[in-house]
């Protein structure tokens, strides 16, 4: 893609397969290898508990997101919340706490068989579309090592891709997302369950039903891992 105005792309940092959670936060922070930089007011890193069995992975950062500093915190974030409390799950490390002592949600998420109930939250893209456009190939192959860095360090149990571009990032598919859910596809050798965009089902309602299939799903074959 044509670099936006007379922006010349530097590499990413060598070594990202080896970084610890600061040096892989800082090289994202100063990343200028696509031309997303530009526009940023600053690449969103990942949100959570690093040690979580739960993943969430969604597309790139809103207005909202680019703003704060923080993935899913505008519409589609809240709606996000909402399905992740409905299984037990919080990005807020303390509700997460709190909910495995009240162990309200026994299934999978809850306190059985050393689940913990928090759950890290990363983008495929780390820096804001302008106008929050598709993000393009080149920017998803640049933010790639990030993300697949990031799964590394929190070894979850389980992934949440949430729309096509996690699927594609996560799953080298551009099958859409109906002909790949209802089923458990790998990632680095992590369990991954394939369901809608919060941000689509906002606009989508019926589809709803098929994202509460996919958590369900979710849940029995994180329960599953933990019981093997
Ligand atoms: N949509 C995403 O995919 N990620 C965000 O962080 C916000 C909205």
């Amino acid at each position: 893609p044509a670099p936006a105005g007379d922006f010349v792309p530097s590499p990413r940092p060598a070594g990202i397969e080896a970084m610890d959670w600061d040096a892989l936060q800082a090289a994202v922070a100063g990343c200028r290898a696509c031309g997303l930089c530009v526009g940023r007011t600053q690449a969103v890193f990942g949100v959570g508990s690093r040690t979580a069995d739960w993943m969430v992975v969604g597309e790139a950062p809103g207005e909202t997101e680019d703003r704060l500093g923080e993935p899913f915190v505008g519409p589609a974030g809240k709606l996000l919340d909402n399905m992740l409390a409905a299984i037990g799950l919080s990005r807020t490390i303390d509700d997460a706490i709190k909910a495995e002592a009240d162990s309200a949600y026994p299934v999978g998420a809850g306190g059985q068989n050393g689940l913990k109930h928090g759950v890290y939250i990363a983008n495929v893209i780390k820096c804001r579309p302008p106008g929050n456009r598709n993000p393009l190939p080149d920017e998803m192959a640049q933010c790639e090592p990030y993300l697949r860095r990031q799964v590394a360090l929190v070894r979850p149990r389980i992934i949440l891709a949430m729309g096509r571009f996690a699927v594609q990032a996560l799953l080298n598919t551009s099958e859409p997302i109906g002909r790949l859910r209802g089923r458990v596809h790998h990632y680095q050798g992590v369990p991954v369950i394939v369901t809608y965009h919060p941000a689509y089902l906002l606009r989508a309602l019926p589809d709803k039903a098929k994202a509460w299939q996919d958590l369900c799903l979710a849940l029995t074959t994180v329960q599953s891992v933990a019981d093997a």
